[in-house]
């Protein structure tokens, strides 16, 4: 049976009576077919899973999607008993930013650019109340989606630098068939914009066939993400960068290590993230996870 937690203290006196190795799949909900994989993977590897389910206030901008961001809890539920989950945590708010609610965590170099440029102050709610999430299920691995994969580098730094006692795993990017990767966001785009927002797919992987036939040069490669993100109207460029997945540094010199393309574009409204490591065949389960050294976080 299911068990549905959402107080604090439930959840640690819980979390003190397990036993055994306990897998924990952080979530903000609107559950798709990505946060489902990660959860499988969860139950491969250990012997209890725990999901939380908050939208963390603190990691949203003012002006961004907060109040907006898609919600459905029963859904959700239903969607975590079939898979037969064994804990799912769903504190609000207040719960887990109760009045006078001071202490943030701060990860600085890899967060200073990408999503950390455009988005100020996002990742200091993500560190913050992954954390206190952390702390709350005591996980013995903790899986991540390499769709997100500037959070997994962030993520990945705060354990190593704070000696969190568990692992990370990243998992690979689920996509619908049209390669677009699956987003909570994804509910947004109307009929155009959906089919436009292919097209992040079609340039992450004409940038590997690219690297395939022997181009090695970083702004090449570049040039080819953005000349085919520019052959859709719709498609509102943020960012690219061809980075260094490891330390999230740009890529300048011609080499052979492995290389990650990070795309941020907007369709109307809705702002889509979405990545690729080349060579595309480290994109496999733990692509990221070996791209980044060892799969031990600390
Ligand atoms: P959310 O966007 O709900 O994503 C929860 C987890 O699912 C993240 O690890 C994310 O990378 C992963 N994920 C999302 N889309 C995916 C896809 N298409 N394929 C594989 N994995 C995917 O990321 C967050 O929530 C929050 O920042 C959170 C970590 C929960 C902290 O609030």
């Amino acid at each position: 049976m299911m068990r549905v937690i959402d107080s604090v203290e439930t959840m640690m006196n819980v979390r003190a009576s397990m036993s055994g190795s306990v897998g924990v799949v952080m979530t903000m909900g609107a559950l798709h077919d990505g946060h489902v994989s990660l959860i499988k993977m969860a139950q491969q590897d250990n012997q209890q899973v725990i999901v939380t389910i908050f939208v963390n206030p603190t990691q949203f901008a003012i002006g961004e999607d907060f109040d907006k961001y898609p919600r459905g809890r029963e859904r959700d539920l239903a969607i975590l008993r079939e898979l037969d989950v064994d804990i799912v945590f769903t504190p609000n708010p207040e719960v887990m930013y109760p009045p006078r609610f001071q202490t943030f965590i701060d990860v600085e170099v890899v967060t200073s650019g990408l999503e950390g440029g455009s988005r100020p102050g996002h990742f200091r709610g993500v560190t913050t109340v992954v954390a206190k999430l952390f702390n709350l299920t005591l996980p013995t691995r903790a899986y991540f989606g390499q769709k997100d994969a500037q959070q997994v580098v962030v993520v990945r730094q705060m354990v190593r630098d704070l000696n969190f006692p568990l692992d990370i795993v990243v998992c690979p990017t689920a996509r619908e068939e049209d390669g677009l990767a699956m987003s909570s966001r994804n509910v947004f785009l109307d009929l155009p914009h959906r089919e436009a927002a292919g097209v992040i797919y079609r340039a992450l992987r004409a940038t590997a066939d690219a690297y395939d036939a022997g181009e090695r040069l970083p702004n090449h490669l570049r040039e080819k993400v953005v000349h085919v993100l520019r052959s859709e109207p719709l498609a509102k460029v943020d960012y690219v960068a061809i980075c260094d997945p490891k330390t999230l540094f740009g890529i300048h010199e011609r080499s052979n290590d492995p290389i990650l393309i990070l795309i941020a574009a907007k369709f109307g409204k809705v702002r889509l993230l979405d990545n690729a490591l080349i060579p595309w065949s480290l994109n496999d389960r733990y692509g990221l996870s070996s791209a980044l050294g060892n799969q031990r976080a600390r």
